[in-house]
Parts: structure tokens; C-alpha cells; sequence
């Protein structure tokens, strides 16, 4: 069963990548196949709204989108990861998002096991969650919930709490990538 992380922050090494390494981790634990992309360094041009999708949900725009796609389309499961930026998600986060456009229309993520994660400063975790939760439905994913951490420097996350109750953050993390993997089982994937 084939799990993928998309870590979406520029910075490399950062909470939102400890963050979905950890959850990938939790897709091992629980015997999923995990797989990370980095967006940082990549090209991900935002989305022109040049129609070329349209006819069959075949995104025209050359650029390192096309190997996520492919990467998309076989995976059973997807987990978002995201830092939080002015209260949203950050620039190549929404690149990707607007990306899956022809995904969309052609249905390709429909029932892929979906769940978010997201690394903030302070404020604006929750909100990016349900963003993100949204963005799933749209796309008719199962969603299998997310995972928070808060950080402001690389690597402060490992000490800070996740959104729930009583757990870190990596522990969070974690339980993310098992549910990942529990659901996409459940599903018969
Ligand atoms: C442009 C920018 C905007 C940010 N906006 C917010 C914000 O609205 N709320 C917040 O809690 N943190 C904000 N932060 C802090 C990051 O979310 C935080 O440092 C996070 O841990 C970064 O994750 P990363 O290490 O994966 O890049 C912002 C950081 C940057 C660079």
C-alpha cells in the first residue's frame, strides 16, 4: 500500500518535513509503503487557467508537477504536510493544490485515504486543517484526519505539543501515518 508524504515548505529540513518523515514512519510502523517529496527546489508553476486540462484532466504545463502527478495517481494514500503562512498554507502548497485541477475533473484522487499535516509558529493551525480537509473533500478523499506541531526555528517542533490533548507533536505525527495505512486497509486498498 503506497503512501505518499508531500512536504510543502521551501525550507529544507524544516518542522513541516521532521513532521510528515515522522508520519511516513507511522505509514512504515503500521506496513504501508511511504514515499517523500520535498517541494523545496522544485518548479511548480502556480496554475495559468489555460484550459488545457479540460479535455482530459491532462495538465499541460511541463515542470516538476508532471512527476507528482504520476506519483498521485498511484499512491492509495496522500499526506499533506504544510507550514502554516499568514494564516494559510504556504505559496507551493496552493501551487499544488490548484494543480490537481484536471486531477478533479477526471476523478483521479477520488477515495485515495487522505490526512494533513501542518507546522506553525502560533496561530492558524486549525484553520489551515480545515482548509485542507476541504481541499480532500473536493476531491472526494476519505479523510483520515491530521496531525499539528508548533515551531518557529528548524527542528522546534520535536519539542512542542501536537493539537491534541496530552501527545507531542511527533507523537501525532505518527498516529497519522498508522491511520493512514488503517484506513487505506479497511477501504481494501
Ligand atoms: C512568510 C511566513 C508566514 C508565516 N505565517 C505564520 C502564521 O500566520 N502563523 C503561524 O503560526 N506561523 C507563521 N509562520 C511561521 C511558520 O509557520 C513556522 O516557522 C513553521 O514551523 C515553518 O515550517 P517549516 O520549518 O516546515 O517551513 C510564518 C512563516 C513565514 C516564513
Amino acid at each position: 500500500m503506497k503512501i505518499l508524504g508531500i512536504v510543502c515548505s521551501p525550507r529544507e529540513g524544516g518542522n513541516t518535513e521532521i513532521l510528515v518523515r515522522e508520519a511516513l514512519e507511522g505509514v512504515r510502523d503500521a506496513g504501508g509503503d511511504p514515499e517523500l517529496i520535498l517541494l523545496a527546489g522544485k518548479e511548480i508553476a502556480p496554475c495559468d487557467a489555460c484550459g488545457g486540462c479540460v479535455k482530459d484532466g491532462q495538465c499541460i504545463v511541463e515542470d516538476d508537477m508532471q512527476d507528482i502527478y504520476e506519483k498521485l495517481e498511484s499512491a492509495d494514500g496522500l499526506i499533506f504536510g504544510t507550514p502554516v503562512y499568514f494564516l494559510n498554507v504556504s505559496a507551493q502548497a496552493k501551487a499544488v493544490m490548484d494543480r490537481t485541477y484536471g486531477l478533479l475533473r477526471a476523478g483521479k484522487l477520488k477515495g485515495k485515504v487522505a490526512a494533513a499535516i501542518i507546522a506553525a509558529r502560533r496561530v492558524g493551525a486549525g484553520q489551515v486543517l480545515s482548509l485542507l480537509y476541504t481541499f480532500f473533500a473536493v476531491h472526494r478523499m476519505i479523510i483520515s484526519g491530521g496531525g499539528l506541531g508548533y515551531g518557529r526555528e528548524k527542528g522546534e517542533v520535536r519539542e512542542g505539543p501536537g493539537g491534541s490533548p496530552d501527545v507531542t507533536a511527533l507523537q501525532e505525527a505518527r498516529a497519522v501515518g498508522k491511520n493512514v495505512v488503517r484506513m487505506a486497509g479497511r477501504l481494501g486498498k
